[in-house]
């Protein structure tokens, strides 16, 4: 279904744009969720023994990201296909705080058929773009576990450094985890996301893509 949904778009990129989450997307983000149950619930801050995928609490989290796609604290943001709209996975602003302090923490996930392009390298762009530029922010975490390989690429392309690494930092799946602690302040950060290249040639074809 090829829709044109890009004038809702907050940023966009060659291949990917963010937009806020309405309630017309409930279908479609839940069902990229629940089909991506074994590849998301890895990494993502779940209590144990409780199921966040089932069809009602998939529905409320996507009442949760409804509620916060705009408040002053948070901002969420659906990763989107340039070429057909198609939703692919979701980037967050948390623990957004004025003050002294100007900053805000990322959170980001996407759909294991859409992984492996750069896609996400290029969200993280484009969401700290909007976090310097529009939320006029002086500083942008992003936590990953040691082990998340991935997560870490990306940041790191993007400029982020890693300032620390925090012992039982969050909790997933029920156990206190450590992660890892990368940051990229305004000073540090060049705009990558309108001059970046997109890869060539991709790997594999992205799905839904055209
Ligand atoms: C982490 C995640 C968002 C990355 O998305 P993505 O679009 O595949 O990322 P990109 O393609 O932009 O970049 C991934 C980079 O990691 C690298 N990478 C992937 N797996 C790797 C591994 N095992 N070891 C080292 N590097 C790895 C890739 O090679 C790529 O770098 P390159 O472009 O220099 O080759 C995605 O894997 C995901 O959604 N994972 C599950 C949820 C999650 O982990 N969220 C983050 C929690 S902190």
């Amino acid at each position: 279904m090829l829709r044109t949904p890009i004038r809702r778009a907050v940023e966009t990129g060659p291949r990917v744009y963010l937009r806020r989450p309405t309630q017309s997307d409930r279908a479609e983000f839940v069902a990229l969720r629940a089909r991506n149950r074994r590849h998301l619930e890895r990494w993502e801050p779940i209590p144990r023994g409780h199921d966040a995928f089932t069809p009602s609490e998939l529905d409320k989290a996507f009442d949760r990201e409804l509620r916060l796609r705009r408040t002053k604290s948070d901002e969420r943001f659906l990763i989107c296909l340039v070429t057909s709209g198609a939703i692919v996975g979701k980037i967050s602003i948390s623990g957004i705080f004025r003050g002294p302090l100007q900053e805000c923490r990322l959170g980001y996930w996407l759909g294991r058929e859409f992984c492996g392009h750069g896609l996400m390298t290029e969200a993280v762009a484009l969401a700290t773009r909007y976090a310097f530029a529009t939320l006029a922010l002086h500083r942008v975490e992003a936590n990953m576990q040691p082990h998340n390989h991935a997560s870490r690429a990306v940041v790191r392309k993007n400029g982020f450094c890693q300032e620390g690494f925090s012992p039982k930092y969050l909790c997933i799946r029920g156990r206190w985890r450590d992660h890892e602690r990368w940051a990229v302040t305004r000073e540090n950060w060049s705009d990558r996301a309108p001059t970046a290249t997109p890869r060539p040639i991709a790997r594999k074809p992205i799905p839904g893509k055209g």
